[in-house]
């Protein structure tokens, strides 16, 4: 849709007489930033839209100009979507490609529309829109990634797998309980991105260059038209700041660090080594040499991407450092990160959430693991502490024992005889059946948060409420 390398305009007269000769190839090549600011396109023109209407209203613009100005604006941004605009590369950026072809539509009225403005307040504010779009948009991917898990977590409700800490079998979960622990990592994801939302909801345009301007703006009604709560309040913060991009990057890494976990768990859950997981083979794919093998490659590529999201932060962070105030041209290296965090944050969660939707839970083999490596002796322990009223510690020196007779005898705990067990403590009564295997062991662990099957259903409820209305 883009002719990038136009070089048909003449670069000499877009400074006026001072610059005699167009820059060098190289000279364009490094300052051009075209090629990527053409995704600020709509931003730009919604932006240009609102700051021609508020200087018709202040009568700093003719209504036959707005007027013209809008429609051109308006023909502007079809061709755009069309794909029949003529992106040039000489004209460095976005606001230049517009306001060019502007002129060519409307001619001197075009002109007038960069007045009580720069492109410095200009991109900072099509950047924040850009931004509030891209928050906007995720929020409603997470809450369909959310949608997914707590369907599965109602599904699975009452399946038992095995709980870990280093890797270990610890004690035994339900399947539904550890797919709400995901939707609560992506519950404080959108609550990070409705604060940022929140915190850079103020509108830069008239900051101008960046000492503001002598022409009677209404920055209020800028902002207004635009969506945001109200206009920043000191004009050199305005075209400077780039808080906003970076929190944006800082809560994608925090996202992608998220997913990047439940990815690696879908990685080892869909071995052969674990085989809880089948993932469809919409996400999986063969090997060119192993006619057997099924690999996990989306959910290894969400788990991998995130290495390329807090690059993103890493480069801006690094490109912001040190800056003086107020703009610099430093600073437009501020979009490829931006964009591309952003677009790979958003396929992954699209991917995760196809993922957990299609993948098939072998919900036999996770309950069969769940009570390998005897899982349920703390379930044993608090057994002697609740019912023999011995001291905890003791009760673990009990239960270490209980464990190495059955490892011993090459058996669960629930396979001892009662002798066996009251050879080592011998208050224990047959009651203790009751608590060991891993269906009594998760059904009784019913304080708040905990992972018993009534909690599990309780919760899936109040996911639903607190994330999908
Ligand atoms: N393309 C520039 C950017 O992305 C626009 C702002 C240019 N401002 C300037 N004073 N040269 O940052």
């Amino acid at each position: 849709m883009s002719n990038d390398n136009d070089n048909s305009t003449n670069t000499s007269t877009i400074w006026g007489a001072r610059f005699k000769a167009g820059p060098s190839a190289v000279m364009e090549e490094i300052n051009a930033s075209i090629g990527f600011d053409k995704r600020l396109f709509a931003q730009d023109i919604r932006g240009s839209r609102a700051h021609a209407a508020m200087l018709v209203t202040q009568g700093i613009l003719t209504e036959h100009d707005g007027k013209a100005i809008l429609e051109g604006l308006n023909q502007i941004e079809g061709e755009i979507m069309a794909g029949t605009f003529a992106f040039s590369r000489a004209l460095e950026d976005i606001h230049m490609n517009v306001e060019n072809r502007l002129r060519e539509k409307i001619g001197d009225a075009a002109g007038r529309l960069h007045t009580g403005r720069s492109r410095n307040d200009q991109v900072a504010t099509d950047l924040k829109l850009w931004v509030r779009d891209g928050l906007d948009g995720l929020d409603g991917a997470l809450m369909g990634l959310q949608e997914a898990l707590i369907d599965r977590a109602e599904e699975h409700a009452a399946t038992v797998m095995p709980g870990f800490t280093h890797l270990q079998a610890a004690q035994p979960v339900t399947l539904g309980h550890h797919l709400l622990a995901y939707t609560e990592m992506l519950g404080r994801d959108r609550s990070r991105v409705q604060d940022c939302r929140a915190l850079m909801n103020e509108c830069a345009l008239g900051a101008a260059a960046l000492a503001g301007t002598s022409f009677p703006i209404d920055r209020q009604a800028t902002a207004q038209a635009l969506g945001f709560d109200r206009p920043t309040q000191n004009s050199l913060d305005s075209v400077s700041d780039r808080d906003f991009a970076l929190e944006y990057l800082s809560l994608l890494s925090i996202l992608s660090v998220h997913l990047s976990r439940m990815a690696e768990e879908m990685v080892i859950w869909a071995s052969q080594q674990f085989a809880f997981i089948r993932i469809s083979d919409d996400f999986s794919s063969g090997s060119s040499i192993m006619p057997q093998k099924r690999n996990p490659d989306a959910a290894e590529l969400v788990r991998g991407k995130a290495g390329r999201v807090f690059g993103a932060l890493m480069g801006m962070l690094t490109v912001m450092k040190g800056l003086p105030l107020t703009y610099g041209k430093d600073m437009q290296e501020d979009k490829e990160p931006v964009f591309d965090a952003s677009d790979t944050a958003e396929l992954c969660v699209t991917a995760m959430t196809g993922m957990f939707k299609s993948a098939t839970f072998n919900t036999d083999r996770m309950k069969a693991d769940a009570g390998r490596g005897f899982t349920t002796a703390t379930d044993l322990a608090d057994w002697l502490v609740r019912v023999l009223g011995l001291p905890f510690r003791d009760a673990h020196h009990v239960t270490g024992a209980v464990v190495k007779l059955a490892e011993d005898k090459d058996c669960e705990l629930e396979d001892l005889s009662l002798d066996e067990f009251q050879s080592i403590n011998a208050g224990i009564t047959d009651e203790i059946y009751g608590v060991l295997g891993v269906d009594n062991s998760v059904a009784s662990r019913t304080s708040l948060g905990g992972t018993a099957p009534d909690n599990v259903r309780a919760q899936v409820a109040h996911a639903r409420e607190r994330f999908l209305t």
